[in-house]
């Protein structure tokens, strides 16, 4: 009974740590992109909502998640604004296969959960699971220190931020995107196991448009 009782601890313990195989390093970020000039990539900045089947290769999306939030400075900070540098944003990637948490610090993707979940993150706008990827914003309102009113309006500060510069480097990149509030709040909490303090806020499907 006693090693039956043990043998569940440890196959809950090790059942929870992620293998090698489900991290994926990105390729490093293009700091050589060519890119439309700072003027023309807000002049081209819009919502898309029709999304065609072209997929986003890997350079494209590690740009892309580097700008959303990457690290930019050896201290660890980043190229999005946190309130008082909580780094309380994570970033979940929906794809036809899989979700993946980005790692800003490692650059790297983790897968979290296997399939194709696009559809919660569509929730009523069924058109938004047809972009290839879904960026999900979560705030983990378990980083900051003292937890009150404040600091969730912070927090949705932050997502805001975070999401415009989605935003802004799909217009650089000529992808198409938008930043929306709707999705299955509740089904992707609990595929992502989140906690009461960590909210899906925002999210941004992005692809090639139609
Ligand atoms: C906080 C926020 C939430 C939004 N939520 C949605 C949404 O759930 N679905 C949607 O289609 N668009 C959503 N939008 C996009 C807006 O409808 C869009 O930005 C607005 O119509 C202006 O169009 P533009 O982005 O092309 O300038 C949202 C925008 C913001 C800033």
């Amino acid at each position: 009974m006693k090693n039956l009782f043990f043998a569940a601890v440890l196959y809950l313990a090790f059942s929870a740590i992620p293998t090698a195989a489900q991290t994926t390093t990105l390729p490093k970020p293009n700091m050589n992109r060519r890119t439309p000039s700072v003027m023309q990539t807000f002049a081209q900045r819009k919502s898309d909502r029709s999304f065609s089947n072209r997929n986003i290769d890997r350079q494209t999306l590690s740009d892309l998640l580097w700008c959303a939030q990457g690290k930019n400075r050896e201290d660890g900070k980043l190229t999005t604004p946190t309130c008082r540098n909580w780094q309380e944003i994570r970033l979940y990637v929906f794809d036809n296969r899989g979700v993946s948490l980005y790692d800003p610090q490692a650059h790297s993707l983790q897968q979290v959960a296997r399939g194709d979940h696009r559809k919660l993150v569509a929730g009523a706008q069924e058109w938004a699971a047809e972009a290839p990827i879904c960026i999900v914003l979560v705030n983990d309102l378990d980083k900051p220190q003292k937890y009150d009113e404040r600091a969730r309006e912070m927090t949705a500060v932050d997502v805001g931020i975070c999401t415009q510069n989605i935003c802004l480097a799909c217009a650089a990149f000529g992808l198409a995107t938008v930043p929306r509030a709707s999705m299955d709040r509740e089904g992707i909490r609990k595929l992502l196991k989140l906690s009461e303090n960590q909210q899906p806020i925002m999210n941004n499907p992005v692809g090639y448009a139609k």
